[in-house]
């Protein structure tokens, strides 16, 4: 269909069927879905009639091409003008091949694997019906507590905004109407859910326009940059209204100030909470803020339905503004090529070869063992095919590896990491014992544990959270991980055997009690489903660990939100004028985090020299490059990822003590060694001034560059001229 058929059509819909293009319901709602009838809990009492239903514009939650198919069907019989359903759905990190976390992809560092991931992703997806995902989730973070860190590639802007272009060009392709592989990209949350305060989900956020531009929003902007379709709005306030009725955010922001004229959409149930928020009396009220906010499309509650039209007939809401925003969502189905094609890509025959394929479960595999960080090894690592190993812990044989988010993945696929081990080496030199629960642990459960170690010459633990310990309203005080786990670890190791910690966690922890007794430590986070068999070739050594932390590991939750981009203050702890007591620190622990951003290592060693800078001097046509030479200096393979931070000193504001501002990730043969250059330009040094504007600054900058954001070379200088 051309604009003006689209145009025409808008004009030939009725104002409750324009109002019916703006709901969004599960899938349950929809004859044909084979869930249909199974309405529970707050979906029964939202009083949604058949009438509703055939003039419904999308739908989300489905499970594979024959139920989409259906649903699909059965709407088109129903729906007047024949308008079809836009289908969406959580695919995070996979459909039912599960690949890690996304807060693990980003400490693969690797763009391209993760762009290979949503490319998979969206060919697994497509084939079960869906056109739209709900994500990239690009929401920054520095708050572990948060359960949702998971969700995230972490801590710092940059890295999140190459990270969400990665993710969006792998979902939405080059041609979304015609390549009937892809999704069209819903990047979310906006803005700044994962600054929630005390790291509680859907808690307040609030903070200065200043600091939501600099570091919060860069993600949300580059995604659509590189052309996602859709933005989906967060729960939180932002500077005291709720994003989905921010009319600030979403009408001057988004739409004029970035010229996004793609489909908004709402949080599950984001319009009526502004009730509860209390800047909505009623869900008459919720209606009017949210479409005046820009709110195009509501999911799963019927403030929209259920008051819009009177709001219309009173001349309180213009009904141009229902309108643009039906005019967004079928022009939304024709780049989707709904128009022609209802069922695009659903195809039962492609869900049945494409899923799980072997193909996938290899990138699978290969993501996960790039996306896990090596945190600590005092030569334990790798072991050696003829230890006696006993693997012991909640995690040794367990499923629970998919993580939040993995909706249509099953943990019967999953490889399990004990399964993972066996197809190393002979069943006969793995012995493994559950030794505690998540959290709990039983005299007989440690009884069999100390049994088990005491045969054997080192002993892998597999420990970490469930993954409904993260997630969404998954946030948690404590960081540690369970007691019972701990209590496991203590007894173990008084058998003064080397012990090796393999961790299954959604985010940063308080590795106090695992860390500090053990001779490694390997974090897997959710590893997905090819998790067994990634880590068994990173514990083997058949592969060399490469991951790096895109999020900070606290010493302690107390330090929370701790963060490598941050200010110095004017009492830094260890200045050379720095008093003992009066700086800026804490009495009873460091400043620094356990690990850092940037942090990890290698089963190899890897040597930077000669820094240099092509000149001390950068104007607006004289661009900088910085290079160093990087060598492995270790007996393995590896691959290494040298990273570029700059630091302003001296801003119209306070800038941080170090800014990633560009990265490489490299595989260097034993012996081989490369010098790695870096294009410095002063688009890299812009930053917002206390007046908003976004521009740079002549003066002195400092330059470092390293394998993490703490142990970087002695630093380069330049000066900015304009
Ligand atoms: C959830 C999440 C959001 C998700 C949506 C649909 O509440 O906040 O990320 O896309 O509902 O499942």
């Amino acid at each position: 269909m051309t604009d003006e058929q689209l145009i025409a059509l808008l004009k030939e819909l009725s104002l409750e069927e324009k109002i019916g293009q703006l709901l969004q319901l599960a899938a349950p709602f929809f004859a044909g879905t084979g869930t249909e009838g199974q309405i529970t809990g707050p979906m029964a009492s939202m009083g949604i009639t058949e009438d509703i239903i055939k003039n419904t514009g999308s739908i989300l939650g489905l499970s594979g091409a024959k139920e989409t198919i259906g649903a699909q069907q059965a709407h088109l019989k129903k729906n007047r003008l024949g308008i079809p359903l836009l289908v969406m759905a959580d695919i995070i990190h996979g459909y039912k091949t599960i690949f890690p976390v996304p807060l693990a992809i980003g400490c693969s560092w690797d763009l391209e694997a993760a762009e290979k991931s949503a490319e998979i992703a969206a060919a697994e997806a497509s084939a079960a019906g869906v056109h739209v995902s709900f994500s990239p989730m690009v929401d920054l973070v520095r708050d572990p507590r948060w359960g949702r860190v998971m969700e995230t590639t972490g801590e710092d802007p940059y890295l999140n905004a190459e990270f969400a272009k990665a993710f969006v060009r792998g979902l939405q392709g080059k041609d979304l109407k015609n390549d009937l592989t892809r999704l069209a990209a819903c990047v979310k949350h906006f803005a700044a859910y994962g600054a929630g305060e005390g790291g509680r989900d859907y808690n307040t956020v609030d903070m200065s326009e200043r600091q939501l531009r600099e570091y919060f929003l860069p993600a949300y902007k580059a995604a659509l940059e590189e052309g996602a379709e859709l933005v989906m709005t967060a729960f939180n306030t932002v500077d005291g209204i709720p994003a989905a009725g921010n009319k600030r955010l979403m009408r001057d922001l988004l739409r004029k100030e970035w010229g996004f004229d793609g489909v908004v959409i709402s949080d599950w149930g984001a319009v009526k909470e502004l009730i509860p928020h209390g800047v909505a009396a009623d869900e008459e009220e919720a209606a009017r803020k949210a479409i005046m906010a820009g709110v195009d499309i509501e999911m799963m509650t019927t403030c929209y339905e259920n008051h819009l039209k009177q709001l219309v007939e009173r001349g309180e809401v213009d009904e141009t503004l229902i309108d643009e925003a039906v005019l967004r969502i079928l022009r939304l189905k024709q780049k989707l090529g709904l128009f022609e094609n209802p069922y695009r890509g659903a195809d039962v025959d492609r869900e049945r070869e494409n899923v799980l394929s072997a193909e996938h479960r290899r990138a699978a595999r290969e993501l996960a063992v790039k996306s896990s960080v090596l945190l600590k090894n005092e030569a334990v690592l790798p072991l050696k095919p003829e230890q006696k190993i006993a693997l012991i812990g909640p995690f040794a044989q367990n499923g629970d590896i998919l993580g939040p988010w993995s909706w249509m993945g099953s943990k019967v696929d999953a490889v399990q990491l004990y399964d993972g081990l066996k197809a190393k080496v002979d069943a006969s030199r793995i012995i493994v014992a559950q030794g505690c629960d998540i959290e709990s642990v039983t005299d007989d459960q440690l009884d069999e544990a100390v049994r088990a170690a005491r045969e054997a010459d080192v002993i892998v633990l597999a420990l970490g959270e469930s993954s409904d310990m993260s997630g969404e309203a998954g946030s948690r005080a404590n960081l540690r991980l369970p007691q019972a786990q701990l209590e496991l670890a203590a007894q173990l190791k008084c058998l003064g055997k080397p012990m090796v910690a393999v961790l299954f966690n959604g985010r940063p922890l308080d590795l106090h009690g695992v860390y500090d007794l053990v001779d490694a430590v390997l974090e897997a986070w959710y590893p997905g489903t090819e998790g067994g068999l990634a880590i068994a070739d990173l514990l083997y050594g058949d592969r060399n660990p490469s991951g790096r932390l895109t999020m900070s590991f606290p010493f302690a939750v107390g330090q929370v939100p701790v963060y490598y981009n941050n200010f110095n203050t004017g009492r830094p702890q260890g200045a050379p004028e720095a008093q003992v007591r009066y700086v800026s620190q804490y009495l009873d622990i460091p400043n620094e985090p356990l690990y850092s951003f940037g942090y990890g290592l290698s089963y190899t060693t890897f040597e930077y020299s000669g820094e240099s800078i092509s000149s001390d001097i950068m104007t607006l046509t004289q661009p900088l490059t910085v290079t160093v030479k990087v060598a492995n200096t270790g007996k393995t393979a590896g691959e290494e990822v040298v990273q570029l931070y700059v630091r302003d000193l001296a801003g119209e504001v306070v800038r941080p003590l170090k800014e990633l501002k560009g990265f490489r990730k490299i595989l260097l043969q034993p012996g081989e060694s490369r010098e790695v250059a870096f294009m410095l330009t002063e688009e890299l040094l812009r930053y917002h001034h206390s007046d908003l504007a976004f521009a740079s600054d002549d003066g002195e900058f400092a330059v470092f560059v390293g394998p993490n954001s703490r142990d970087v070379l002695p630093e380069l200088s330049f000066k900015l001229n304009k």
